[in-house]
């Protein structure tokens, strides 16, 4: 089997009442071994952004990299980089709340700030077109009072709403692949942390 484990090995329970602690062992082990394979599940799903362009001059998957690419070189570190390469990863799943997706995906593994920037990148990065297609480009006052205001608001002005460019040399998805793993093997935030650690 894909995951390592027997056919046979299953639980025995037809209803979750009659579930029994070796039903649950079994079921715990599968989950550990699925576990591993989130990283690149998450990265198989970023590449159906490839070719996706939804009208803007660089299609999702490299506006993702690009985003990415320009945060790295501007020295941020890893969780920060994965953040801004899954920022949208939402686009296909969450055409009406793409960053919601994203955050989802990322909160356990990333700081509140992060997380809140992924969260709320949408209204932020209305500031730049918002006022174009009919919508208040100020929505992101509404989160004035946040602490994570500056830390959002910089995201999108240094490396969202700058990375559209299709001149720019962004980094293949490749190099982002071991940052990646690396993020997504050190769960902190889980209701199913104790029970899922090794
Ligand atoms: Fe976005
Ligand atoms: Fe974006």
């Amino acid at each position: 089997m894909a995951d390592g484990h027997e056919m046979g090995d299953r639980a025995k329970f037809r209803e979750m009442l009659e579930g029994t602690k070796e039903d649950w062992d079994i079921i715990v082990e599968h989950s550990k071994s699925f576990n591993k394979g989130l990283a690149k599940r998450v990265l198989d799903h970023l590449r159906l952004l490839d070719g996706d362009f939804g009208g803007f001059p660089v299609d999702r998957l490299e506006h993702s990299l690009q985003t990415a690419t320009r945060a790295h070189r501007d020295g941020r570190d890893e969780e920060y980089v994965v953040c801004a390469l899954l920022h949208d990863i939402g686009d296909t799943l969450g055409s009406y709340n793409h960053p919601d997706v994203a955050a989802a995906i990322l909160k356990p593994f990333v700081s509140e700030a992060n997380h809140w920037m992924v969260a709320n990148h949408g209204a932020f990065q209305g500031y730049y077109f918002f006022h174009h297609i009919g919508l208040d480009r100020n929505l992101r006052e509404h989160f004035k009072d946040s602490p994570h205001y500056e830390h959002c608001a910089q995201f999108c002005h240094l490396y969202d709403q700058a990375a559209f460019d299709p001149d720019y040399e962004s980094e293949p998805l490749e190099f982002f692949v071991p940052m990646v793993e690396r993020v997504f093997s050190k769960p902190v935030n889980s209701m199913y942390l104790k029970a899922m650690q090794e």
